[in-house]
Parts: C-alpha cells; sequence; structure tokens
C-alpha cells in the first residue's frame, strides 16, 4: 500500500520549517506529493530523495522562506496548494501558486479569508478567488483565533502553518473534528500544541507561535484512502481473501471502515499498534453488504471514501443514504455529480437529494458504461473497482490522474488478479 498521502505532504513542508535534517520513509512518491516536494525546494529548502520512498529535507527554520522564482505549480493537488499557501503566508515573502484545470476551479478564498486575517494580502487572483494567484506573506504575521467555516483540515493547516510564525498563540475551532495530521506533526516536530474538545463533535487547537522545529524522523504509515480501494474490490469480488499491511488508523481517517462494518462487512484489524499514528494489517474478505444510513457527522473522516463506498451500495442489498456531501462538490472534481453519474452510468439505480447520496443496491451492478473521470483520481480508482464485479466490464476515459495519489494502482490490482486492460 502506498505511503499516507496527507502525512507525507505534512512530513515535507514540517521538514522544511525545522532547522536541520530531517528524514522521511514511507512517503508517497506519488505526483501530489512531488509538487510539494518541489514547492519546498523552490522556498529554499534542500529535499533529496535517497532510496524508494526513503527522503532527506534540510530545513530553513520558521519564517525563513526564500521568495520562489517562479510560480509554485501544484499540478492536481488541493492540499499541497493550501498548505503550502498556509506556511508562505506567515512569511515576508511573495509567492504565485498555480495548478491544472481541476485546481484551477477550486475554491481558495477559504484560505485566503483567514490568512488575510493573519496579515497576508491577496496581490492578484483569477476570478473568484481562484488560482492562478499571487499571494504577499505577512510581514508581521498576527497570531488570530479562527472558526473554520466548513470542516476542513486543509483550512485548518493552513492557518496553523501561518500562526508557526506570528508571536503569541494561534487558535484554530472546528465544529467537526477533520484529520489531525498536521497538530500531531507539529507536536512531533517539538511544537507546542494544544488540543480541547469543541461541542460533540468538535475541537479547539492552539499553537504555541514562532517555536525552534527541531528535525524528527517520520515513518508515513500506509495510506487508508488508497487501501479503500483494494478494501472495496476485496468485498465485493467473491472468494477475496486479501491483507493489506500497516494501514493507518487514525479516529479521524477511519469512517469508511466504520461504516463499511456497518453494512456487514468482514473485516479484520490483525496486529494494532500505534508507531506515532495508529495503525493495522486489515484482512478483508468478500462479504454480503447491506444498505446503511451515514450520518453527516461522520462525513469529516471519510471524505475521500464516498465514491467508492457509492459503488459498495450499488453491491450491497437495499439503499444506503449518504447524508451531507456539500464537500464533495469542491474536490478534485464535482464528486457528488459525478459519483452518481458513475453510477448512472453502469446501470444502477442512484439520486442526488440536496446535499445527500442515494444508492438503491441490489445486490449487484449491470456495467458496461464508460466513466469520466475529470481529472478525478478517485473517481477512475472507484470505476475501476466496480468493474472488477459488475456483469460487464466497467471504462474509463482517463487512467493519467491516479498517479496523483496511487502510483501502483493498476500493477497492485493485477497482483490481486484484476484484469485491468
Ligand atoms: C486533506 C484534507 C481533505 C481531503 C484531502 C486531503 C488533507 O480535504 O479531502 O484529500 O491532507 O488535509 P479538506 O480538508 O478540504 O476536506
Amino acid at each position: 500500500m502506498p505511503g499516507d498521502k496527507s502525512i507525507s505532504h505534512r512530513a515535507l513542508i514540517l521538514g522544511a520549517l525545522a532547522v536541520g535534517e530531517t528524514r522521511i520513509s514511507g512517503l508517497l512518491e506519488g505526483e501530489d506529493v512531488l509538487n510539494t516536494a518541489k514547492a519546498m525546494q523552490a522556498l529554499g529548502a534542500r529535499v533529496e530523495r535517497i532510496g524508494e520512498g526513503s527522503w532527506r529535507v534540510n530545513g530553513v527554520g520558521v519564517g525563513g522562506f526564500a521568495a520562489p522564482k517562479d510560480a509554485i505549480d501544484c499540478g492536481n493537488s488541493g492540499t499541497a496548494c493550501r498548505l503550502v499557501m498556509g506556511a508562505v503566508g506567515g512569511c515576508p515573502i511573495d509567492a504565485t501558486f498555480d495548478g491544472d484545470a481541476s485546481l484551477r476551479k477550486r475554491p481558495m478564498k477559504r484560505i485566503l479569508d483567514p490568512l488575510e486575517l493573519v496579515g497576508a494580502r491577496t496581490v492578484e487572483t483569477a476570478e473568484g478567488g481562484r488560482l492562478p494567484l499571487r499571494l504577499a506573506g505577512a510581514r508581521d504575521p498576527i497570531p488570530i483565533i479562527y472558526r473554520t467555516p466548513v470542516p476542513s483540515a486543509q483550512i485548518k493547516s493552513a492557518v496553523l502553518l501561518a500562526g508557526l510564525n506570528a508571536p503569541g498563540e494561534t487558535t484554530v475551532i472546528e465544529s467537526e473534528a477533520s484529520r489531525d495530521h498536521t497538530e500531531r506533526m507539529l507536536g512531533h516536530f517539538g511544537a507546542e500544541v494544544r488540543t480541547a474538545p469543541e461541542g460533540v463533535h468538535g475541537r479547539r487547537i492552539t499553537l504555541k507561535g514562532q517555536p525552534e522545529l527541531a528535525p524528527a524522523p517520520v515513518m508515513v504509515p500506509a495510506d487508508p484512502s488508497s487501501a479503500a480501494f483494494p478494501m472495496a474490490a476485496a468485498l465485493i469480488v467473491p472468494g477475496s481473501d486479501v491483507i493489506l499491511p500497516d494501514v493507518m488508523t487514525n479516529p479521524l481517517r477511519t469512517g469508511f471502515v466504520t461504516t463499511l462494518m456497518e453494512m456487514g462487512a468482514r473485516i479484520e484489524k490483525l496486529n494494532l499498534r500505534d508507531e506515532g499514528e495508529e495503525m493495522t494489517d486489515f484482512r478483508v474478505r468478500a462479504s454480503a453488504l447491506n444498505g446503511v444510513d451515514v450520518p453527516a457527522h461522520r462525513a469529516p473522516s471519510m471524505i475521500d471514501e464516498y465514491p467508492v463506498l457509492a459503488v459498495l451500495a450499488a453491491f450491497a442489498e437495499g439503499t444506503t443514504v449518504m447524508h451531507g456531501l456539500k464537500e464533495l462538490r469542491v474536490k478534485e472534481s464535482d464528486r457528488l455529480a459525478a459519483t452518481a453519474d458513475m453510477l448512472r452510468g453502469n446501470g444502477v439505480s442512484v439520486e442526488v437529494e440536496g446535499d445527500d447520496l442515494i444508492v438503491h443496491g441490489r445486490g449487484r451492478a449491470p456495467g458496461g458504461g464508460v466513466v469520466a473521470t475529470h481529472m478525478d483520481h478517485r473517481i477512475a480508482m472507484s470505476a475501476l473497482v466496480m468493474g472488477l464485479a459488475a456483469e460487464k466490464p466497467v471504462g474509463v476515459d482517463d487512467t493519467a490522474f491516479i498517479a496523483t495519489s496511487f502510483p501502483g494502482f493498476v500493477a497492485t490490482m493485477r497482483n490481486l488478479g484484476a484484469a485491468i486492460a
């Protein structure tokens, strides 16, 4: 299984902000993360690959970024763009950010708004605050208290990374807790971070500014959002019995597995352990699945897994309702529409009602369609997984974007017996 994308981005960024040499093992060498590596180099850090998944970063220290000569090209990656914008927003430098056609459509105002409160200035943007945009980082960054308008680890992380170079305490309040890799890793690099509950599902995170970040080794566990694809395939291809090793089980990332258990999936966690992040070896066997109701408050802990869950819902018996998927509309594609189209085009009965996705499972999928992936890796992988168990093969119009998060996807699936031509 490939390394976790979220942790890989953060290891490179915090390595670049530490003084001295950080060693990273198991780094995801997908295009998204490689864009973050290039961004860190452009901002003055030394970033070197020393072996497969093994990287060395020599950082410049908090506030030490140099102005990049060229625009920072974030490719397809929202995480690269938003986290690096956050880190730059707290430094006295100007930088231009750009990305591919998918990223140019995605909202950036959600990052620019809090960065302006920190003291950064948006010099110019495309219409609607979108890429390409030029950001002037804060000369004297201000520590802020910020309530995120939507549950998003990217917004939270951008604010915390900008707050690193501010004196005093920066606080982010979220009404639904999002993945906490940034705050965990800041602690790992020696920053003082406090986390407290906020309401029923939320958190309040406080960072003491201007720490001296000390290099710390990072071992990247396998990505649960990538493991979701072979896991889903194993559940719907008759006779499957698959072990997925070293997968991260951070509780803020495990909504998908929780949902699968409720659907009746035969999943076991072998060798549960904690190596900075909780991890396990999953054993997954082909299972008879039932439709379920997925509550909206679970969305942040499985936000990237809805397309493949929707595929599983087609193979389940009964209706699955996934509530509160508004944020899916602003991912690499409008994932709510793309997921519904993927299923519909393959003979599955599906409805979108407001922000809810409703799939009427019949224990099977006719297949036979060609899915439009809209530059979205997770739509491409979900469609291919559907094809493994559908009655007729499923096609995709483009597999290129799979390399953003899971470069070995086709090889791994073939290894498990999948016929992908
Ligand atoms: C990510 C956060 C999520 C997720 C993305 C990775 C991160 O986005 O969809 O794939 O690493 O922080 P949002 O924070 O915008 O929900």
